[in-house]
């Protein structure tokens, strides 16, 4: 039997393969310079031309190029969201996410068994991720999600599903190289959820089958990178689309905001192309205190460049983790669309940290209340692990610091740490 671990990120997926008694992360898809990458960005792209659906950097590509169609990202945030079980239409046919997203997993199914070769059993067996809390507060939204992605999984082709919390995958991973018995607090921030595990190591504990009772605690919120990346958008970029300028018919009231919301927001982002939801927009303009601006955003929405913005916002956010300041180039949006003016968008790092400022407390208060059900305190923790791209921020270095002060911080890899544990744990249950 054919077994794998499968990672299904907010933003970045990996499929890992137990294949000639060798664990393998399967190389998934060429990045620009020509490198083979083990991640595939979540995402998925409808070609209108050629009907043809496309994963991963290639479908962002094609997007970004202007190609017509319908690109998908973040679509692990409409599990456990009032989405779940929508459809959606693309060109002329409706979809529901259910299946959308099993076109994605059945993609990464697809690679690994072309990479383990004709000879091989189709994979049937696959223990997935799954993040701590899919809905922060109502646990059957929560178990909902879950059962979605079995679902899904179903669909995609595997019969034998079983889930992994994402920061426990995490933490088999780095117990490979733990050397003697330890406390270790794992910490797992991506793009759509912070997580936090706490559990005891060492190389004997690792043989074991059952670990339960070196658990002490899990806990986890709803808020990672692409929350972020909206909060930048909304502070810094959304201005100059005319988010909050003043209705000169209604004294005291403002452009609405909802629709900067979802313009920042990745799932939310084709909800705005709606024609109804254009007409209705376009009556504001009439009483707009600034034109340009709100003509850029009907440019903006009109000619679909919503993705491609929050792409930019996304970019600037990476760079601001290395660099003071970062500049979005607008204009870029409108090259090809006469009449639009739209200036450069300087951010700093200053202006990310007050916009990321509470997103972070909440996330490290979650942290504080992990360890408080566990009946433990900072003192206690020998080790931090850190998995998840935004884990690359120097102002969620700085919490972590302050936060555990005493503790030896170990940092995995960013994305392939998870997935990794999820293959090891493939191979306990199915083997
Ligand atoms: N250098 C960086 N600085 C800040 N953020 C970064 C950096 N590199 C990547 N990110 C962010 O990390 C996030 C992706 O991380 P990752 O691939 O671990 O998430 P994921 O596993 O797909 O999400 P999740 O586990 O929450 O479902 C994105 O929001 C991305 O913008
Ligand atoms: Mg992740």
């Amino acid at each position: 039997m054919s077994i794998c671990g499968l990672d299904f990120g907010t933003s970045n997926s990996t499929i890992g393969v137990a294949h000639d008694n060798q664990q393998t992360m399967v190389p998934l898809e060429q990045d620009l310079s020509g490198q083979w990458q083990t991640t595939l960005p979540s995402a998925l792209f409808f070609g209108f031309e050629d009907d043809e659906i496309d994963f991963g950097r290639h479908a962002i590509a094609r997007y970004t190029n202007g190609e017509p169609g319908r690109l998908l990202r973040s679509m692990k945030s409409l599990l456990g969201s009032s989405f779940m079980g929508d459809k959606t239409q693309v060109k002329n046919r409706l979809y529901s996410f259910d299946e959308i997203i099993s076109f994605f997993i059945s993609s990464l199914k697809a690679q690994a068994e072309a990479f383990t070769g004709p000879d091989s059993s189709p994979l049937e067996s696959v223990v997935m991720g799954r993040p701590v809390y899919f809905n922060d507060t109502d646990k059957k939204l929560d178990q909902e999600a879950e059962d979605h992605l079995a679902h899904i999984a179903r669909l995609a082709g595997f019969t034998h599903i079983s889930f992994q919390f994402e920061p426990i995958a995490a933490a088999m991973d780095y117990e490979q190289q733990v050397r003697k018995e330890e406390l270790a607090l794992i910490i797992d921030i991506g793009g759509g959820t912070s997580d936090f595990t706490l559990i005891r190591l060492s190389p004997e504990r690792h043989a074991k089958a059952d670990r339960q009772s070196d658990f002490l605690g899990n806990h986890g919120i709803h808020l990672g990178g692409t929350d972020f990346d909206r909060q930048l958008s909304v502070n810094s970029v959304m201005p100059e689309f005319g988010m909050g300028m003043p209705l000169t018919d209604k004294p005291g009231l403002h452009m609405p905001g909802h629709y900067y919301f979802d313009l920042a927001t990745w799932h939310k982002i084709h909800l705005l192309y709606d024609k109804r939801v254009l007409l209705g927009l376009k009556d504001f303009r009439a009483t707009v205190s600034d034109k340009s601006k709100f003509d850029r955003l009907l440019a903006l929405l009109a000619n679909r460049k919503g993705h491609q913005l929050a792409g930019f916002v996304e970019q600037a956010k990476i760079e601001l983790s290395g660099s003071s300041e970062a500049i979005i180039h607008l204009e870029a949006l409108f090259k090809d669309i006469e009449g639009v003016f739209a200036p450069d968008c300087i951010l700093t790092q200053q202006q990310l940290n007050q916009s990321l400022q509470r997103d972070i407390e909440k996330i490290f208060a979650t942290l504080d209340e992990a360890l408080t059900q566990a009946g433990l305190t900072h003192k206690d923790i020998d080790t931090v692990f850190t998995t998840g791209g935004s884990t690359a921020l120097p102002m969620i270095q700085t919490c972590i610091d302050t936060a555990l002060p005493h503790a030896k911080q170990v940092v995995g890899d960013l994305y392939t740490s998870v997935g990794t544990g999820l293959l090891m744990e493939a191979q306990l249950r199915y083997r």
